[in-house]
């Protein structure tokens, strides 16, 4: 019967993030403050995230994003009712920081600190967002997640299948590596998809034979690095139409895919017979047009009202998590000083 002030802190990848949610004592929660620290340039150089340069980053930034948010939300550390924190999974280095920074602020501030999944709070976000209601389908799609959820409620989700290799958008970054395209790949690939020949070049659809909704996309990389090859043996190096119609090739397999798994996964949550059924889809990838309009294709074919959070609450963020650990905070499920880093910690 008053409203709650929480204070959320994601460190768990390459983005130091922290975030004021406010719930009012009625209608939707409301996000005061979202600061993001990003470290992609930090990595850029290596090709990759590199633990170290993350974990070292994240305990530069953490307190600075902290106050930040603070300030931007103009909400006063006193006011704060609980400290959500992503306790897991995650980089090491990174999720200890967070999860100590929170326990610091809980013991002074006498507030409960809560650790949150950091998927839950990806797969949570349609709620905050718009309210969706139980049970709902999700697709996670990330430079690291790539799996398909139902959620059931803020603790229950089914897990129907997911990526047995890379997810999509780490085969984005590197098919753009392999063809000298900018970082982050994904955007870069999208833009030459549109003007290349999908058809040109083959590549696998992998484990579309195979029933269930597991999918696979490191074999694109390969097919994509056997192509890219043939030509530089062939001609001496590649054109730029050769490249547009690689990542075209590239991006229409991905595409195929999805929409085919998304197929499944939806008949799976449809047998349940849903009385809203929804879609939803989060992660960096989800920015992707082409992906966009096969899901929502999809979608419409089996009358599934599809969703998509804003693109700043789809990539990693804080407000997810404060969120997440409002709907904890709200089934009385705080924890305590014995709240510890879970790098593996499956939903
Ligand atoms: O969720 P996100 O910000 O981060 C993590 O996974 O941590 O997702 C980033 C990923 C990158 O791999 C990026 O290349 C990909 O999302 N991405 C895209 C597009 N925009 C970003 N992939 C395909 N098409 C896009 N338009
Ligand atoms: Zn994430």
């Amino acid at each position: 019967d008053r409203p709650l002030t929480i204070l959320g802190i994601e460190s768990s990848c390459d983005d130091t993030a922290a975030a004021i949610l406010r719930q009012p004592v009625e209608g939707p929660a409301e996000i005061l403050a979202s600061v993001v620290y990003g470290q992609t340039d930090l990595h850029a150089p290596y090709g990759g995230v590199v633990p170290e340069i993350a974990a070292r980053a994240h305990a530069e930034k953490i307190d600075l994003s902290i106050e930040e948010a603070l300030v931007t939300s103009g909400v006063t550390l006193k006011e704060v009712d609980a400290i959500a924190v992503t306790s897991g999974p995650g980089l090491i280095g990174g999720v200890i920081s967070g999860v100590m920074c929170a326990k610091g602020l809980s013991a002074s501030l006498g507030v409960p600190v809560i650790g949150v999944n950091h998927l839950a709070g990806h797969a949570l976000t349609p709620r905050l967002t718009d309210q969706v209601a139980f049970p709902y389908l999700m697709l996670l799609v990330s430079g690291g997640h790539c799996q398909f959820l139902i959620a059931h409620s803020a603790e229950k989700f089914t897990r129907l299948g997911g990526t047995i290799d890379d997810a999509p958008g780490e085969a984005f970054d590197k098919t753009a590596r392999l063809l000298g395209l900018p970082q982050p790949g994904g955007p870069a690939v999208q833009a030459e998809a549109t003007k290349g020949d999908p058809k040109r070049f083959r590549f696998p659809r992998p484990l579309l034979d195979r029933p269930g909704c597991d999918m696979s996309f490191s074999g694109l990389k390969t097919a994509l690095l056997r192509q890219r090859d043939a030509l530089i043996a062939e001609q001496g190096g590649l054109t730029l139409q050769d490249r547009a119609d690689l990542c075209a090739g590239f991006q229409a397999a991905v595409v195929d895919v999805l929409a085919e798994k998304t197929r499944r996964a939806l008949a799976l949550y449809l047998a349940d017979a849903p009385s809203e059924p929804l879609l939803a889809v989060a992660g960096g990838v989800a920015a992707n047009t082409a992906i966009r309009a096969a899901l929502e294709t999809v979608c419409a074919q089996n009358n599934v009202t599809f969703t998509a959070p804003p693109l700043a609450l789809c990539t990693d963020n804080a407000a997810m998590i404060a969120y997440a650990g409002l709907e904890k905070y709200v089934a009385g499920q705080i924890d305590d000083m014995s709240l510890a880093a879970r790098p593996r910690w499956p939903l």
